[in-house]
């Protein structure tokens, strides 16, 4: 790829997702590229990079944020989010709820990729809840900037190696197996799915489909493809959606060192809203 379609590229991408790909990404942007030139008919990336240029280039935006994201995700990913929830975060947020007037526990999965990660902590709430009564109703909204992965993610199914990594007795009581031509594949039951919405959302850009706030916002593995700006207008974007008292959970590997946030870090990778 020539330097100057390169360079159009990162611009191009960091504009309209703040993704910011390093000069080091060169190579694994053409590979994905590939995919695209194929789709669109372009005999090189110097061509693709015209067509991005001209009006009909602003549908092909969405397909080239789509393939330079990385939509890699998998169900209870980062286990010690998942002891976080049932040592702390829950058994605190339950004792509060009544004294705060919360009717209902509001979980926002902020860049949920294919839906792994918001299914994961809709299954592992109603283990908790159902284990630690009373009943508390939830509701979960998703977001994520790219339409292609979000509409994999509201299918809600997946392949047997997916589920087979879970306990048994989790993945019976949450997932229906197919049979026939689903043979080999699951799907989150109706009752979880039905808790979460999906949407779309540029998390740097515009407002989301919703005003409530949160009692817990995971936000893990996207903010490694931002530089610390874009990190820090994100947390502070993220601690304002958040009710005084309330988690942030962030990935394990994205340190909010050096960023300005006035949270207090609970746990690893797991931040708390002061309270009033
Ligand atoms: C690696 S996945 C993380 C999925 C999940 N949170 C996890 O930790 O397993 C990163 C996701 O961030 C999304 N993404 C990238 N830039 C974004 C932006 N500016 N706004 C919203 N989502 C974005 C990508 O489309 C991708 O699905």
């Amino acid at each position: 790829m020539l330097a100057k379609d390169y360079q159009f590229i990162r611009e191009i991408v960091y504009k309209n997702s703040r993704i910011n790909l390093g000069e080091d990404k060169q190579e694994l942007v053409s590979a994905r590229l590939g995919k695209r030139l194929r789709a669109t008919g372009k005999a090189s990336i110097s061509d693709y990079c015209e067509l991005l240029r001209t009006p009909a280039g602003a549908e092909e935006l969405g397909n080239l944020i789509d393939v330079i994201s990385t939509n890699h995700t998998y169900f209870f990913r980062e286990e010690g989010h998942f002891t976080a929830l049932k040592e702390i975060i829950l058994p605190d947020l339950a004792r509060r709820r009544q004294k705060e007037g919360w009717p209902t526990l509001r979980v926002w999965s902020a860049a949920s990729s294919s839906g792994e990660e918001v299914y994961s902590v809709a299954i592992a709430l109603d283990e908790y809840f159902n284990a630690h009564p009373p009943a508390w109703p939830r509701q979960f909204e998703a977001t994520d900037i790219s339409t292609r992965i979000l509409a994999k993610a509201k299918a809600g199914i997946y392949p047997a190696e997916t589920v087979s990594r879970m306990p048994a007795a989790t993945a019976k009581a949450y997932f229906q197996t197919g049979f026939g031509e689903q043979a080999g594949l699951h799907r989150v039951k109706a009752a979880i799915r039905d808790t979460v919405r999906f949407s779309q959302l540029n998390l740097l850009e515009g407002q989301p489909p919703f005003t409530e706030p949160f009692q817990i916002i995971f936000c893990r593995n996207v903010m490694i493809y931002f530089d610390r700006a874009t990190q820090e207008e994100l947390i502070n974007r993220l601690k304002a959606r958040l009710v005084p008292g309330g988690y942030l959970l962030v990935g394990h590997s994205e340190s909010l060192t050096g960023i300005n946030h006035g949270l207090k870090l609970i746990r690893a990778a797991t931040y708390q809203k002061p309270l009033a």
